[in-house]
């Protein structure tokens, strides 16, 4: 199996692509899961973290905390879309599992000097702090880096969080230009796919069906989540975005993107955090991301709804 490190902020979308890894041990290697500030504060990701390990019977999992802060920035969170524990929706037990004493970013260093080279693919939920902090404390692990697969950006598409900018992004700009100016090959999910990709009730009702314990919670969440698409939107379901960078490497064929430049936004009070994608490669700038922008979403669903019948 391909060996992953899990970089994230839980989030109700992030348990899902939590749970999508943990169901799918014959493709994934789960080497550790490291928890930043995004969604809500560090101590509630860890927490949420721990929740959907043990909700999903890994409690053996290591979860290393990481970044209470952006780069540069005073952190901005996002309560009004997941709730004050960032993963309202589902009554579960607090967990008791603990948190691994190192931090996050030295152990995404110490790991990516162990293993193999080009071996380790990071996988990012969240803001890229973590990712960004490891790679300026040791330069050599990038070469080491198979891929990084985050969740962040929107181009045609526009932003979520202001009119330019999606939520990852904006949170630590600092960071995804560190990660995009790498040379470490990036695959992005922006909200062009995942806003594709809407939990529609038809498609709730599937993973209702299954009956499980982490399948219902994962229900409960859902609800929880889109409730605010629904209402402000009025459309049938919220997109959900984490669960395509797990997708994506269990089935890539269900995505097509273009290798472009991506260059990050960092001046401008009006677009900062704004992914300019060079979709025309019209900059004469080097490619240094593969962007996706179509999915398919009921190849998406179908995977999503197998692999949680196997938790
Ligand atoms: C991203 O922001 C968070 O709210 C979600 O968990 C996802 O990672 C979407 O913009
Ligand atoms: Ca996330």
């Amino acid at each position: 199996p391909r060996k992953i490190i899990i970089d994230t902020d839980p989030g109700q979308d992030d348990a899902a692509a939590l749970m999508l890894a943990f169901a799918s041990p014959d493709e994934l290697d789960v080497l550790g899961i490291t928890t930043v500030a995004g969604n809500v504060p560090l101590s509630f990701t860890s927490r949420n973290a721990r929740i959907v390990c043990e909700l999903c019977g890994q409690g053996e999992r290591r979860v290393f905390e990481g970044a209470t802060h952006p780069l540069k920035r005073s952190l901005v969170t996002a309560e009004y879309i997941h709730g004050k524990t960032g993963l309202d929706g589902a009554v579960l037990p607090e967990p008791t599992m603990k948190v691994e004493a190192q931090h996050a970013v030295d152990f995404i260093i110490e790991t990516l000097r162990r293993e193999a080279e080009g071996t380790v693919t990071l996988c990012t939920l969240g803001p890229q702090t973590n990712v960004a902090l490891a790679l300026q404390k040791a330069p050599d692990i990038a070469p080491r880096i198979r891929e990084i697969v985050m969740m962040g950006g929107g181009f045609f598409e526009g932003g979520n969080i202001t009119p330019a900018a999606e939520f990852n992004i904006y949170v630590d700009p600092e960071a995804a230009a560190v990660v995009l100016g790498s040379g470490v090959p990036v695959t992005m999910m922006p909200l062009d796919v995942t806003h594709q990709l809407l939990t529609t009730k038809a498609r709730v009702a599937k993973i209702a069906a299954i009956g499980s314990k982490p399948a219902q919670a994962m229900v409960e969440w859902l609800q929880f989540f889109e409730r605010f698409d629904e209402e402000k939107y009025g459309s049938d379901g919220g997109p959900l975005h984490d669960p395509t960078v797990i997708a994506y490497l269990l089935k890539p064929e269900l995505f097509q993107g273009r290798h472009c430049n991506v260059e990050i936004e960092l001046q401008s009070e009006l677009t900062v955090g704004m992914t300019v994608v060079d979709w025309w490669r019209v900059s004469g700038r080097e490619a240094n991301a593969t962007v996706m922008r179509h999915v398919d979403a009921d190849g998406f669903f179908a995977l999503l709804t197998e692999r949680f019948a196997r938790l």
